[in-house]
């Protein structure tokens, strides 16, 4: 697949809406943000301006962000601390700014944004600034107030992102935290180049993987016909399929307006598991294979109290009827990057039930694309 430099400015070039829209342009934004930041096969921040010396010595991450910013910093949380054994803490932006900061000179702080101006990012990252040095912006839009204030800006290159339910700006800021993670590895020797290389190589192969995904949009359309008439819904996994069912009930919540949870699969039997009543949707997410055969067990139990379960994982077939209604099977990549492909089937399920209820999912309702207030 080769690289779209031409990133149209906002129209919906013949799709029914933005969201849509920008959805198949993921593999696109993904190619050219991580494209220029690889050389001879390795991480390459140099035309970011950002020295070495930056992520020399790093002993812990503060990751800061809103909404489905602070979803992809989850995922980034949780990959980095699996493959490079470094605590990343991930803090709600406004909630942050009135907690006491816990931060030394060599904290790494990462403000995510796709807009670059939400005001509880902003604030802070004004906050970490007098504890630490050295902060880095992923941001979407050059020159934005985030990405002016932080010491680094990296830049990612989704191109405008119209539609208010954000998409492609997540997998985009997924991908470059993944290319930081690969840095830091190698910048703090925990990561081989060997390794380095395998992973950049496959973080190169997502953008087809999320073309085949994309190919499934009309199964999507089909199962979700049985969500429109919901009032609740849950998303549960474990590991990084539960950081990624955070952004997927986030997703139905603000253009479906449908009531949505996303919960560790392992932790529904503390309490929340009686709300599973008849013919409640649950979709699950099971692609990371060490903790695979637990949320298997987990989705039994639901499916038992008589949930309507969607599966996604990368099976080829689950042929088991006690595990789930409809099964949505994903390409084998590994485990780390099975995100990237499941998310836009959570992105195409908010979408078509959000079409499918009469609504705009460009524009839901109380919801602003950037904010800029308090
Ligand atoms: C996501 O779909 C929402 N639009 C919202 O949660 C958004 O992610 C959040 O407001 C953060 O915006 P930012 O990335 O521009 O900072």
């Amino acid at each position: 697949m080769t690289v779209d430099w031409d990133v149209t400015a906002a129209q919906k070039d013949g799709y029914p809406h933005y969201m849509i829209k920008e959805i198949h342009e993921q593999p696109q934004a993904i190619l050219r943000t991580i494209t220029p930041r690889i050389k001879n096969g390795l991480p390459f921040f140099e035309d970011d301006q950002i020295p070495d010396s930056f992520f020399e010595g790093v002993t812990d991450i503060t990751i800061i962000a809103c909404g489905t910013a602070m979803y992809a910093g989850m995922v980034g949380k949780t990959m980095i601390q699996n493959r490079l054994q470094i605590p990343v803490t991930v803090t709600i932006a406004s909630e942050f700014r009135y907690e006491m900061p816990i931060l030394s000179k060599n904290s790494m702080v990462i403000a995510v944004s796709q807009s670059g101006e939400t005001i509880d990012t902003l604030e802070a990252l004004r906050l970490a600034s007098k504890y630490t040095d050295r902060t880095i912006s992923l941001v979407n839009v050059k020159g934005s107030s985030i990405a002016r204030e932080s010491h680094y800006a990296l830049y990612t290159h989704a191109g405008p992102e119209i539609a208010v339910a954000s998409t492609k700006a997540y997998t985009v800021q997924c991908a470059t935290m993944y290319l930081l993670a690969c840095k830091l590895g190698l910048s703090l020797g925990k990561m081989s180049e060997a390794d380095a290389k395998e992973f950049i190589k496959t973080l190169e192969s997502v953008p087809d993987y999320i073309e085949a995904v994309i190919a499934k949009a009309s199964d999507v359309e089909q199962l979700t016909r049985q969500m429109i008439n919901s009032e609740h819904t849950f998303f549960i996994g474990r590991g990084l399929d539960y950081t990624l069912t955070m952004e997927g009930a986030l997703k139905l919540k603000e253009i479906s307006y449908i009531h949505a949870e996303s919960y560790a699969a392992g932790e529904l039997k503390h309490g929340t598991i009686a709300l599973i009543a008849e013919g409640v949707p649950v979709i699950a997410v099971a692609t990371q294979k060490h903790v695979y055969s637990k949320t298997i067990s987990n989705i039994r139990e639901v499916k038992a109290r008589g949930a309507y379960v969607i599966l996604l994982s990368m099976d080829e077939k689950i042929t088991d009827d006690s595990i789930c209604d409809v099964h949505i099977s994903l390409p084998q990549v590994p485990d780390e990057f099975a995100i990237f492909e499941a998310v836009v089937i959570l992105q195409l399920i908010a979408y078509y039930t959000s079409v499918g209820k009469g609504l705009n999912p460009d524009q839901p309702r109380n919801l602003a694309k950037s904010v800029t207030v308090e």
